[in-house]
């Protein structure tokens, strides 16, 4: 049976605020939901469009202690980042808050209340890995050891990468902390459960039949968790960050960050309607839906709903328009390994084309399965189709009707069977759009608005005004006047997806709202309407635009690459003995030249507190000569010399190399005499 809605609640998954938002977030998740939201408020429909940041968890713990800052500054760093970067690409959210806010911390704190109140949760002890030297429990991915399959070093406490088996911390083999670096040991502690075997048979009824509408992706994965046996869910941890679970004898415990960030769109409903948001979660007539990424399937289609339907009072999702993966240059976006591009960059590096992504992102939109990035296509889709179909056919309609009728809109005359078939192939672009919309088909939903220019470009190909001018000219009228109603219909169908442009082509048509319901008309503009100015829709991006893009992303490969190797593990145990034996002086550059026909090298003269001595040392990349006279450097003074080029060595000059390969010289803290020792 078809329920009967009267207003949509759409949610967009709660970015984690350790980062900033890159291209895959944007195609997965907040450039369809926010098609989608822009489509429902132009059909005027009641919708609430709600997101915020996800401020809780463990990573964010562990970049504030290797920044050696606090987990609230790093939340407040990127809260700023993210909210500013979508603000600018013109995701429209009612409201985009924090689960670090007040509102949320009592929200998520009375729902687990009530869940605990209606004994719907399990407490259970267990012994889990405990960092002495932190003082922290440590969650599974925080925990690193020996595979004890495949016996590879570097398995996570939850999965080995390298065979890709599922493991738990106990199973691995000398366990180590990813925090400290410590030995950890095993600590008694006391959890709360969510006992999902309790909910399946509910859940499986719910979304297997129920649901059997929801993405072939959502619900086959669901399948799969359901025939592995729903198990027991911890909704608390070990931590100092995050909102206290709200039982007494629970100190030091927070609620799990997937049991709060979830309540998040709750809380930022309620922040937003203080007086009405339960209107939006708890009326049969609301319809939920939430867009996510794949890896987010699990805790909207079963945790989340398991605990909403825990609570008792709450509406489910009717729908979670779930997307794969958008890959980047063929390999996996990765915050970590910097493999992304960064919204807040592609704002700066190019300025008012947030359409330009937009549309490159729908049309690539990775819907069904897993899709590819690449700023080859990029530009390609800019300028064969932005500029060469969409802008093209505007700006000649426009320029057109500016030069042979001053930029008034002309009467149609009689219409031609061409006339009538063209208009055919374009008035039923309202049923076929929307109707890809209600099925989250976005992708499709774009190529049919670009269809539009299309059949608008083949017009006026076919009908050649500036040849019929001469013979027939109010024949002209005619084609200019269907034209001008196809450029209407454009910035109306474009609208959820190119608002920006659909906003300036309004101002160059000096119309103030065109309006969703007339979508495939013919008569949007009256004879006798005065346009604004033509100007260009979209244009060309140049080949040294992307290639410097594809270089900004080989570098920071490059840079990774390197990284990677510096991250070796650190070399085999040494006796203090055999560190003594490496005797290490400061001494003052008191002349540093180029050695000739070497790039690499430099030659120094030394005051070392003894006889002075020269020492060759291969940083000519990275200082000019004359910036290092005067200066302190450590040297190692009883390396066997050497012969670097015809001169003798008399040393080594200590450097630091970072990840990027950059050299920098080792200086004492303060200027000391020359020839002290570095022990
Ligand atoms: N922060 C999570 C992620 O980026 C998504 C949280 S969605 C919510 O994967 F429902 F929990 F809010
Ligand atoms: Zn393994």
């Amino acid at each position: 049976m078809e329920k009967h809605f009267n207003r949509t609640l759409v949610t967009a998954a709660l970015p984690y605020a350790n980062g900033g938002v890159h291209i895959g977030h944007l195609a997965g998740v907040y450039v369809p939901a926010d098609i989608y939201v822009r489509y429902l408020r132009l059909k005027k429909q009641e919708v609430l469009f709600v997101c915020g940041s996800d401020e809780h968890g463990v990573p964010i713990t562990i970049r504030a202690r290797k920044e050696g800052c606090t987990p609230q500054d790093v939340v407040n760093r990127y809260h700023s980042l993210i909210k500013s970067s979508f603000e600018r690409f013109g995701i429209s959210f009612d409201i985009y808050s924090r689960t670090s806010s007040d509102v949320h911390a009592q929200t998520a704190s009375d729902f687990f209340r009530t869940l605990y109140d209606k004994g719907e949760f399990v407490e259970q002890e267990s012994e889990q890995y405990y960092d002495e030297e932190a003082g922290v429990f440590l969650a599974d991915r925080y925990i690193t050891g020996e595979c004890p399959h495949c016996h590879a070093e570097g398995a996570y406490g939850d999965q080995c990468e390298k065979c890709g088996t599922a493991l738990s911390p106990t199973e691995l083999i000398n366990p180590r902390s990813a925090v400290s670096g410590s030995k950890p040991v095993l600590r008694k502690t006391k959890h709360w459960y969510l006992p999902l075997d309790k909910h399946q048979p509910w859940l499986e009824e719910w979304i297997l039949k129920e649901h059997a509408d929801w993405r072939s992706n959502v619900t086959g994965q669901c399948k799969s968790w359901f025939d592995m046996g729903l198990k027991p869910r911890a909704v608390s941890r070990d931590l100092d960050w995050g909102i206290p679970v709200p039982v007494e004898g629970a100190e030091g415990k927070v609620l799990y960050v997937w049991f709060d960030a979830p309540i998040g769109y709750i809380s930022n409903t309620k922040e937003l309607l203080p007086d009405s948001w339960e209107k939006w979660w708890k009326s049969a007539d609301t319809r939920l839906v939430h867009f996510i990424g794949k890896d987010n399937i699990v805790f909207h289609c079963i945790v989340f709903p398991a605990m909403l339907k825990a609570e008792g009072s709450f509406i489910l999702p009717d729908n979670v328009p779930a997307n794969e993966f958008l890959n980047l240059e063929d390999y996996k976006i990765s915050t970590s390994r910097n493999w992304a591009v960064w919204l807040h960059e592609y704002l700066d590096e190019f300025p008012g084309k947030q359409d330009v992504l937009r549309y490159v992102l729908t049309a690539n939109a990775p819907e069904t399965k897993d899709n590819n990035f690449t700023w080859k296509d990029f530009q390609a889709r800019n300028n064969n189709e932005l500029v060469a179909v969409y802008g093209n056919f505007v700006n000649r309609a426009l320029v057109l009707t500016q030069k042979y009728y001053d930029g008034v809109v002309p009467a149609c005359g009689e219409l031609t069977d061409y006339d009538r078939q063209t208009i055919a192939e374009f008035t039923d672009v309202k049923v076929q759009v929307e109707q890809l919309l209600d099925h989250f088909r976005f992708r499709d939903a774009q190529k049919e608005a670009m269809n539009l220019a299309r059949i608008g470009n083949k017009y006026l190909a076919d009908s050649e005004p500036w040849k019929v001018v001469k013979t027939d000219p109010e024949r002209v009228k005619t084609v200019l006047n269907l034209s001008l109603q196809l450029v209407a219909n454009l910035a109306i169908a474009f609208e959820p997806f190119l608002p920006f442009s659909s906003a300036r082509l309004r101002s160059m048509l000096a119309v103030e709202e065109l309006g969703w319901d007339r979508l495939g008309a013919i008569d949007l503009l009256p004879a006798g309407h005065r346009l604004g100015r033509p100007e260009l829709l979209f244009e060309k991006i140049e080949d040294a635009a992307v290639e410097a893009q594809v270089q900004k992303l080989l570098d920071a490969k490059r840079a990774n690459e390197a990284a990677a190797r510096k991250a070796a593990p650190v070399r085999p145990v040494v006796a203090f003995e055999d560190f003594e034996k490496l005797d290490i002086r400061v001494g003052t550059v008191l002349s540093c030249e180029r050695v000739p026909k070497s790039d690499k090298l430099l030659r120094f003269e030394i005051a070392d507190g003894l006889e002075n001595r020269t020492i060759v040392s291969g940083i000519a990349k990275h200082y000019k000569p004359e910036e290092l006279v005067g200066r302190q450097v450590c040297f190692v003074a009883n390396l066997a010399p050497r012969k670097l080029r015809g001169i003798e060595s008399q040393g080594m000059i200590l450097s630091a190399e970072a990840p990027d390969g950059t050299l920098s010289v080792v200086q004492p803290g303060r200027e000391v005499a020359p020839g002290s020792e570095v022990k």
